[in-house]
């Protein structure tokens, strides 16, 4: 495998320039495969989320890729993320979405696995006499961390690589920012999740997610079937900014735009009347003032690289399967102590992203469209330089452009091939 992803190294200057890339990138199943152990399997990437366990032997199943991973808590409260892989002879030994148990037992030939990974014991005994039960525990996430309840595996072996906190760097403040929503500071992943099985690579998502040029075109029957005023964000003459945050997270700031309208709660659509008794509990747990601000500013539209979409009101989880296949599993945020508010988050996230939403579907159609289009031969490749000659700095050293400009793109780019080059 090592020198099959070598000889790809030496063509990544081609393949991904500052304005442009290959639409092989988006295709080549080798290059997938490159990606899973670059990417996938090296780095940081979002699983699931603490509230999703929050018992003493609960379970989840999620994924990495196309790796089945357990969440599991133990009894002790700690986290851990156990692979599906019976280390007998290969069987998945949990078939279950979810639940609570002490252990796991594979159906093939009734291994029994504590909740921790650790093989607890095996039927007739007698006939592994001499072998050493601890080697045969299941396989594990190398490293598990946890930021504000945002569970984050990385294959890398403990100690290697940068830390959750390194690489999550300036977007970790799209989470604080988010949190901040909740009267008591905790997000809660409790609303279920919809799964939408795509045919197109993982990296149109990506680059879609904080794409502020589309929405005027391939929302524009959504913003004026809900009379909504999200559609002006995404103007040309928008205040807001699109900005990379580095190790390729980015983020469409729509601050500026919901701090000239100066309405709390504009950004979601209603108004503080519409919601009094979340309103109250918010000005009790930061104070009149901050309560406000929050609720004027609004909640972050922000991609945590590579797979960890915070969309205002949905969280979208993204499962690379090939080249040409992907899953959004996405679910409404819902803030701890704030029940009024949640049950428009989880009415407003039906309304655009479930099975008959107007939102994602519009998205999903343009994903697919990507897909079929960049398998034709000529051009070769996709142009990523709108808004190159406006980039500026803003006061806190990140790059910006306009809201409309391909800025995240660019940005997300640059990290991929640094990591796609490394050895
Ligand atoms: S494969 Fe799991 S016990 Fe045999
Ligand atoms: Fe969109």
């Amino acid at each position: 495998m090592a020198a099959a992803l070598n000889v790809l190294a030496p063509t990544w200057s081609r393949l991904v320039q500052r304005d442009r890339v290959d639409g092989s990138v988006y295709t080549d199943p080798a290059i997938f495969r490159a990606e899973l152990e670059k990417i996938w399997y090296r780095g940081w990437v979002y699983v699931g989320h603490s509230s999703e366990v929050p018992k003493p032997n609960d379970f989840v199943m999620k994924a990495i890729g196309p790796q089945s991973v357990l969440m599991t808590r133990d009894k002790d409260g700690q986290i851990h993320l156990l692979l599906n892989r019976c280390p007998h002879r290969g069987n998945q030994v949990c078939l279950e979405d979810r639940g609570n148990t002490t252990s796991f037992v594979c159906s093939y030939h009734g291994w029994n696995f504590r909740n921790n990974g650790e093989l607890r014991g095996t039927p007739f005994p007698a006939g592994y006499q001499g072998v050493d039960k601890s080697q045969l525990g299941l396989g594990k996430v190398a490293r598990v961390e946890t930021y504000k309840g945002f569970v984050f595996g990385s294959f890398a072996a403990p100690g290697s690589g940068p830390t959750l906190l390194e690489h999550l760097g300036a977007a970790a403040e799209a989470i604080d920012r988010l949190v901040q929503f909740s009267p008591e500071g905790e997000v809660e992943v409790t609303a279920g999740f919809l799964k939408h099985r795509t045919k197109a690579n993982w990296k149109f998502i990506v680059d879609n997610e904080t794409d502020g040029y589309h929405p005027t075109f391939v929302h524009a029957s959504i913003f004026s079937t809900a009379k909504s005023g999200i559609g002006a964000l995404y103007n040309n003459d928008s205040t807001a900014v699109s900005r990379y945050l580095g190790n390729g997270h980015s983020e469409n700031d729509l601050r500026p735009e919901f701090r000239r309208l100066d309405k709390p709660l504009g950004w979601f659509g209603t108004s503080e009347d519409r919601l009094p008794e979340y309103v109250a509990k918010m000005k009790v747990a930061y104070g009149e003032e901050k309560a406000r601000q929050i609720l004027v500013d609004g909640t972050p539209h922000t991609m945590i690289f590579p797979n960890l979409f915070i969309a205002e009101i949905q969280l979208f989880v993204l499962q690379p399967l090939a080249a040409d296949e992907t899953v959004q599993h996405v679910t409404a945020i819902q803030f701890k102590g704030a029940p009024d508010l949640n049950r428009r988050m989880r009415q407003q996230t039906m309304g655009s992203v479930g099975p008959a939403g107007l939102l994602l579907a519009d998205d999903t159609e343009m994903y697919e469209r990507n897909q079929r289009g960049v398998q034709q031969r000529d051009p070769e490749t996709l142009f990523l330089g709108r808004g190159l000659h406006r980039e500026r700095t803003d006061e806190n050293g990140f790059t910006i452009g306009d809201n409309t400009d391909e800025v995240p793109s660019r940005g997300m780019w640059s990290h991929y091939r640094a990591l796609m080059e490394a050895t």
